[in-house]
């Protein structure tokens, strides 16, 4: 029993009209292909605001030329279903996000650059969206910068709720939200997994049979490696060779495993303060990012 709101003008209506009432407004951020992990956040947004808006807009411009932008899972009448019994009172799901001429429809893509686009600006948080995914998705945080900040500019919630399963994403966010004075309150919820451990998310449908059972070698080494700091390991080259070798001989290709200080994002060389266990592989052609707080 939520509205479906499909552009700018209107969302930002239905906002207003519900904090001139003194409703609080929770705003929870989705591409959609909706799983257990995005649900929790809702229920995080009902917790902290009597209104929730979920948004469902798979952003072409936080994916580069050749990523899975076209590949990407989308089933809208499903996401819809899900939400129904969440009490959720809106659904913004744009067609309008960005402005684009004539080329960028035809290309169905909107351009990176401003050259031939209708689009120029875009938002970055300079250092943190350099290490950790930055390294091999150099755009990628400011298309999810840029997207988040329009977001926020249309349905202007009170609060706002990210996964910590993005764990770059979500402190990319809270620095642009201090740095660019956003009025929102920013909260990180907890990665949610699977029974057998994989970190959830909208593209493990991607993964075969068989990659997906190898790609359990990934929260394994990240429960192995907070067993060892438990045990007394505190150097952080050593913890992160031993999840290299686990997820490789499971045949992973590693973007990276990195320890990094939990809001720079800074990397650690001994474990001497509150830590991020972060990993990004590759089984097959499909990405899987997951990390633990230490
Ligand atoms: P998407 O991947 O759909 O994720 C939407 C939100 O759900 C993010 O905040 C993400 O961290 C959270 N999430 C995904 N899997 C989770 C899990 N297993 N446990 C807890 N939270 C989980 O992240 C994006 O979309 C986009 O980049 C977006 C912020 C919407 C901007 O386009």
């Amino acid at each position: 029993n939520f509205e479906v709101i499909r552009d700018k003008a209107a969302m930002r209506h239905w906002t207003r009209s519900m904090k001139k009432d003194g409703d609080r407004v929770a705003l929870v951020p989705t591409m959609g292909y909706l799983h257990e992990g995005h649900l929790s956040l809702v229920r995080e947004a009902k917790a902290r605001a009597n209104r929730v808006v979920v948004s469902i807009y798979v952003n072409p411009g936080q994916f580069a030329p050749g990523e899975d932008l076209s590949v990407y899972p989308r089933d809208l009448e499903n996401d819809l279903a899900k939400l129904e019994p969440m009490g959720v009172d809106a659904v913004f799901n744009p067609y309008d996000l960005y402005v684009r001429d004539q080329s960028d429809q035809d290309s169905g893509l909107i351009a990176s650059d401003s050259n031939g686009s209708g689009h120029e600006t875009w938002v970055r948080v300079e250092r943190l969206e350099k290490p950790l995914c930055g390294v091999n998705r150099p755009m990628f945080f400011r298309g999810v910068a840029t997207v988040v900040t329009k977001l926020f500019h249309i349905v202007e919630p009170d609060v706002a709720i990210f996964g910590k399963k993005d764990y770059q994403q979500f402190r990319v966010l809270c620095r642009m939200v201090r740095d660019l004075d956003f009025d929102i309150e920013m909260v990180g919820a907890p990665l949610l997994r699977e029974q057998d451990g994989l970190a959830m998310s909208s593209r493990n449908v991607r993964l075969s049979a068989e990659e997906r059972q190898k790609a359990l070698s990934i929260s394994l080494s990240l429960r192995a490696a907070e067993e060892s700091v438990r045990k007394g390991e505190r150097d952080a080259s050593v913890l992160i060779q031993q999840v290299q070798k686990t997820i490789t001989e499971a045949g992973g290709h590693i973007d990276y495993v990195e320890i990094a200080e939990q809001e720079s994002l800074r990397p650690v060389i001994t474990l001497n303060c509150p830590v991020v266990l972060a990993v990004a592989v590759r089984f097959g052609n499909v990405r899987l990012l997951d990390n633990v707080e230490i």
